[in-house]
């Protein structure tokens, strides 16, 4: 987690690094940092608690080169001592990083016996003394050595006094190099500088760039040249802005109107393609975390009640205990808005190492997850900026009912019942139904825990519903399957204890009605979501009939509730606390 970025040009360089924080803090939010490269090649530095937004002047003076961090705090409390960017004993080269250096209390102890001093708790500080080791090598190959050292993923950027540009290096987190005019960016994500250029190289792992003149890239292992291919980004600036919203999550919520239409708009023939190879694998993986994960399960679900065929849900931090079940006839499929968390990477790894072939869902064009994929559906939801996943999952559920549909030889059929859904999300969207989910948001906002239950196709959006009420309202949310209720979570409800339920007008309606009325007997306050009002319900919000896509249309309402629960206990939407949008450590 955390955002690094780095710029050198013509502008004033500590501003436009610190505007570029802005855009990447939804990575990280602790704190924040600017070193920038002064008139006399002195290092000036920035260091900052809280959040960047709020800042319109970094105080530095005006310069070509600076680099930035804004950190989700992983070694080190969150203090400004912890603050990036860090320095080697001298003061000579600053760093800032993204990542995990899994050595580092080796490398602190050794660097420790050979005198260096640190001023810091961060695994970071290692990297800058270690590049003071091998200075005289210029701060290229000094990166080049010092990353040689650290283990574990990482992205790394450098200054040092003097030197008039920046060095940059990936072991595993994502960086971003932005060809402006001139001009030139390097950044954990791409709306960090779509401002100035929508003209993008990536980094590959084990990988560098240095910024003298313009960029140039070597590989990390052999110092050797490795060419680059230009990709122009097809997202607009306005896109990653939050408009007229007050929030980027309720924007993204309403964009639901548009995104599923738009992740459906799939190339036919790819899609029937690799349903084929669905039908023909031995055994297929559906891997993702988070809410990408529930996705996944959702997946599962999917492919039993519409193709009849059983395919495998795994997280993916779970995955490797699954590698003996691969085998080279075994397809992967990775869920990911980012395409860049480590615990997805990691499970492409372990499929790869068994000639598993990769397929993946992924929202960011060009993200790791796409260039190591052997396909890529893109879901063209546009950029999800607030951290909690919305927009990406309903575009994500789309593709995978399309694939589910085309195993059956039916992708037609698939895609009359998603653009019927899409059309109902676009009313479902109005005035009034979100008037109503405040409504019940100020009834159960002081509540400290929410049940919800689901069943069939519902059961994955009950633990999907549990993950936005916890991480946008910090209530207590959980979710069960309905029938699991009276195997122990039914000792948790007391007098009117909020206990949401997914239903659809399905074959399992009477049962999820019938663990609705054993909650209510015990006190419960049952909210039904879904298309038919039932008498145990004391609040229902309405959901269209769209029979096998329920879980689509299901999980909007729940969104827009963690929202407004959200809002009400003045919780930071975006960033919930502790939390970040792009999980790059294991
Ligand atoms: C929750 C949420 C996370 C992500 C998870 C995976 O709202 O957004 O649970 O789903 O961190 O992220 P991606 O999809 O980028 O792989």
């Amino acid at each position: 987690m955390c955002g690094i970025t780095a710029y050198k040009g013509k502008g004033d360089a500590s501003f436009v690094v610190m505007e570029a924080l802005k855009k990447l803090e939804y990575r990280g939010y602790d704190s924040w940092g600017i070193a920038s490269l002064g008139a006399e090649g002195i290092i000036e530095t920035v260091k900052n608690v809280g959040k960047i937004s709020s800042h319109t002047e970094t105080g530095l003076r005006q310069s070509s080169v600076a680099i930035g961090h804004t950190r989700w705090a992983t070694h080190g409390g969150v203090s400004e001592r912890n603050t990036h960017p860090h320095f080697d004993c001298g003061n000579e080269i600053a760093v800032i990083h993204n990542g995990i250096i899994e050595n580092f209390d080796e490398l602190r102890r050794e660097l420790g016996g050979r005198g260096h001093e640190f001023r810091s708790e961060t695994d970071t500080e290692v990297i800058a003394h270690l590049i003071e080791e091998f200075s005289s090598l210029g701060l290229k190959e000094a990166v080049r050595k010092a990353m040689e050292r650290v283990k574990g993923r990482s992205a790394v950027i450098a200054i040092k006094k003097g030197y008039d540009g920046f060095v940059a290096a990936r072991t595993g987190s994502p960086l971003i190099v932005g060809i402006g005019e001139n001009e030139y960016f390097v950044s954990s994500d791409i709306p960090a500088f779509l401002d100035h250029t929508k003209n993008v190289m990536y980094l590959d792992d084990d990988e560098m760039v240095v910024v003298e003149k313009k960029p140039v890239f070597y590989s990390l292992k052999s110092g050797g040249l490795v060419e680059k291919r230009l990709i122009t980004i097809d997202w607009s600036a306005d896109q990653a802005e939050k408009g007229e919203f007050e929030h980027f999550m309720i924007k993204e919520i309403m964009e639901q109107k548009d995104t599923i239409l738009r992740a459906i708009n799939q190339n036919d023939s790819e899609i029937q393609k690799i349903a084929n190879e669905i039908n023909s694998s031995f055994g297929t993986f559906f891997t993702g975390c988070g809410t990408a994960g529930k996705v996944c399960f959702t997946g599962q679900y999917i492919f039993s009640k519409i193709a009849n065929k059983h395919v495998n849900y795994v997280n993916s931090s779970e995955f490797p205990n699954y590698e003996h079940f691969l085998r080279p006839e075994t397809l992967l499929i990775t869920v990911s808005q980012s395409g860049e968390t480590a615990d997805v990477l990691e499970a492409v790894k372990t499929a790869k190492k068994k000639g598993v072939k990769i397929i993946s869902l992924v929202n960011v064009k060009g993200s790791t997850l796409d260039r190591q994929s052997d396909h890529t559906f893109l879901i063209n939801a546009g950029p999800e900026k607030a951290v909690a996943s919305t927009k990406a999952t309903t575009a994500q559920l789309a593709i995978l009912y399309l694939l589910a549909y085309a195993t059956t030889g039916k992708i037609h059929e698939g895609k009359n019942l998603l653009l019927e859904t899409a059309s109902k999300v676009n009313d479902m969207l109005n005035p009034r139904y979100l008037a109503r989910i405040e409504e019940l948001a100020k009834i159960i906002c002081k509540k400290s825990d929410i049940y919800i239950i689901g069943r069939g196709l519902n059961y994955p959006m009950a633990l999907e519903s549990a993950i936005k009420v916890q991480e946008v309202s910090y209530i207590h949310g959980h979710g069960f399957a309905g029938g699991e209720l009276k195997h122990g979570p039914l000792a948790l409800i007391e007098k009117g204890t909020p206990c949401i339920v997914l239903t659809a007008k399905d074959d399992v309606f009477p049962q999820i009605i019938g663990n609705a009325m054993e909650v209510k007997a015990r006190g419960g306050y049952i909210i039904g979501i879904g298309p038919e009002k039932h008498g145990v319900f004391d609040y229902w919000i309405k959901t269209p009939d769209v029979r096998e896509a329920s879980p689509i249309v299901n999980i909007i309402p729940v969104q827009l509730l963690a929202y407004y629960l959200g809002v009400l206990r003045g919780c930071e939407i975006d960033y919930p606390r502790n939390l970040a949008k792009s999980v790059t450590v294991q």
